[in-house]
């Protein structure tokens, strides 16, 4: 989101101060000028605390870095453009029905934003590796310190053949605009009898598009479940995007690439290098 060239005034005007966890502007603001400030702010993550000793919009992660980095892009990337619909309790109890963690198994939340399944899976004695592209939800998630480790990066970057040992359960809520593509990657982290639950856009149960019906195929030829959740489910998340749980596990028989199926194929020689 572009920041208003007003706001940006504001952040850079020297009495402004954008120090540790907070951002203080000591001087009167208009209350349309205001508004447009409180809203990027609190997109951002900060929450205005108005006691005599602070008086300023608070953050739970270090915001000094971040900020500089905001003003010098002139925008900010909002919540909802990174697709951060945070797993509402209830659905997150479906999941963990589903995904049956045992203690020790090994689970990877490949999209982990604050922790909502993540924080479950560690309490279920699950040992937790997160991923998270946002530098201040991997800050978070480190903070909370439920996981053995935190990868702050982009998940369809990483290697899953880089692994040596893939995990017993798979537990994510992936941006919805890229659904698909995060459960696939996601699917070569997992063990050959690992289990996999996702939330995911209804969408992926009628789109026509030719990812969405390999998808739906390898689904079917897998016996996965589709469990529709109800139409309002995120909304607490701030979003009426019609939402399933798809729990697919990769027992004897299953064509699911997993990480075993990565490793099984046989290695593409490159025949034609260096001609
Ligand atoms: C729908 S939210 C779910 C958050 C968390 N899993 C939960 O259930 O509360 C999706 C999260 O994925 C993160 N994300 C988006 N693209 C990503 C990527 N390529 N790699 C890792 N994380 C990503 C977003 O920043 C956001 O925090």
């Amino acid at each position: 989101m572009q920041i208003p060239a007003d706001v940006l005034a504001v952040l850079t005007d020297p009495r402004t101060v954008i120090s540790g966890d907070r951002v203080a502007v000591p001087f009167e603001l208009g209350r349309d000028l205001y508004g447009r400030m409180n809203q990027m702010l609190k997109d951002i993550g900060g929450r205005w605390d108005g006691r005599k000793a602070v008086r300023a919009h608070v953050f739970p992660f270090p915001v000094e870095q971040f900020m500089r980095d905001c003003i010098a892009a002139g925008e900010w990337p909002s919540r909802f453009e990174q697709g951060w619909y945070p797993t509402p309790p209830a659905v997150v109890f479906d999941m963990l029905e589903h995904a049956s963690i045992r203690v020790g198994h090994t689970v990877l939340e490949p999209s982990a934003g604050t922790g909502s399944l993540a924080k479950r899976a560690a309490e279920e004695m699950g040992i937790v590796d997160c991923v998270e592209i946002d530098p201040r939800r991997a800050h978070l998630l480190r903070e909370l310190g439920i996981a053995r480790q935190v990868i702050q990066g982009d998940f369809l970057g990483l290697d899953p053949l880089a692994l040596d040992e893939p995990y017993d359960r798979v537990l994510m809520n992936p941006p919805f605009s890229n659904a698909i593509a995060h459960v696939m990657h996601a699917l070569a982290f997992m063990k050959d009898g690992g289990t996999l639950v996702a939330v995911m856009p209804e969408s992926i149960t009628w789109h026509l598009d030719r990812a969405a019906q390999d998808f739906r195929k390898l689904i079917a030829d897998n016996e996965g479940e589709i469990v529709k959740l109800p139409a309002d489910a995120f909304k607490a998340s701030g979003t009426d995007v019609h939402t399933v749980l798809l729990v697919l596990n990769g027992g004897p028989g299953s064509t699911l690439p997993t990480h075993g199926w990565h490793r099984r194929q046989p290695v593409q020689l490159d025949l034609f290098a260096g001609v």
